[in-house]
């Protein structure tokens, strides 16, 4: 994708720039031209519940853990030079950029596609050589919870876990249509295209104005009750249930403010869920030291 992006680039440009203009300037326009299409071109599909969104799971998280479990979790957090786990919650995500080697071989531990709408994971269909994100919280997990690991390791696994944890409870990280994750169901969002994958990162998130802390108050606000046992698989089936059922497809492809009231409420509901599930993993995984 970004080879064949770059090469239309160069032909685009090649054709069009204009005759008595100096050599350098032709270059410099043509770098910068060039930068330009392959951003648009090759902007890839985005990964995660925006940086607020993950953010806010890990803010919850935190004031549900035990002393124990939050003691050893900022003996892992110094590690990493950070003192919340909200400092470690878009690392996976910032990798793309920091450490590209290591976002390829962890890029599809961001989503399960379900192939069926039954919504019944089934591993050796739904994730291939366990990488999906069912498998990479139990795999971090495990690395986290055994301290016979070395503790950079396990540093390194706390960050993954916190994002993965997020990212599952994102509906469209656990999806069952063949459009991975919504990025290629285009919908208009305030007058201008987008896709519904991003609706659901950030958009809608976003569009409240609320920093992460003041959102993740007001959700602490109106706690209710959840559910904060369950497994990775479990919380993928929601998520794709939720895609199935609760009109997060809309069939206009509009997003309006009928939907924003309607399914706004559901992906703070998801939030919560995964702060609640997310702190009871790490009690388990970073208690009874
Ligand atoms: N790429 C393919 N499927 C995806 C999903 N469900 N979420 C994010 N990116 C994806
Ligand atoms: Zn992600
Ligand atoms: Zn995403």
């Amino acid at each position: 994708m970004a080879e064949a992006g770059i090469r239309r680039g160069k032909l685009m440009l090649s054709g069009g720039v204009a005759v008595g203009r100096s050599l350098h300037m032709q270059r410099l326009f043509s770098t910068f031209a060039l930068a330009l299409v392959a951003t648009l071109l090759c902007a890839p599909p985005a990964l995660a519940w925006g940086p607020r969104g993950h953010r806010i799971v890990a803010r919850l998280a935190e004031a549900q853990l035990t002393p124990q479990a939050w003691a050893e979790a900022q003996r892992l957090l110094a590690l990493r030079g950070a003192q919340h786990l909200s400092d470690v919650a878009n690392w996976a995500d910032d990798l793309r950029n920091t450490d590209p080697a290591l976002f390829q071989r962890t890029r599809r531990m961001h989503f399960v596609n379900f192939h069926s709408g039954d919504c019944i994971y089934d591993p050796p269909r739904d994730c291939r050589r366990g990488e999906c994100a069912v498998a990479a919280i139990e795999k971090y997990s495990a690395i986290l919870a055994n301290r016979a690991n070395p503790p950079a390791k396990r540093a390194e696994a706390l960050a993954f876990v916190v994002h993965f944890v997020g990212d599952i409870h994102q509906p469209l990280h656990a999806d069952y249509r063949h459009d991975a994750g919504g990025n290629d169901f285009q919908v208009r969002w305030h007058g201008r295209g987008t896709n519904l994958h991003k609706v659901w990162d950030s958009l809608m998130l976003d569009s409240t104005h609320l920093s992460a802390a003041q959102y993740t108050r007001k959700l602490q606000a109106e706690d209710s009750s959840i559910a904060t046992g369950g497994t990775p698989v479990e919380w993928a089936e929601e998520s794709c249930r939720i895609d199935r059922d609760d009109g997060v497809y809309p069939r206009t492809h509009f997003i309006d403010q009928a939907y924003v009231d309607r399914e706004l409420p559901i992906a703070e509901q998801r939030l919560r869920q995964a702060g609640a599930r997310l702190a009871a993993l790490l009690n388990r995984d970073l208690g009874n030291g």
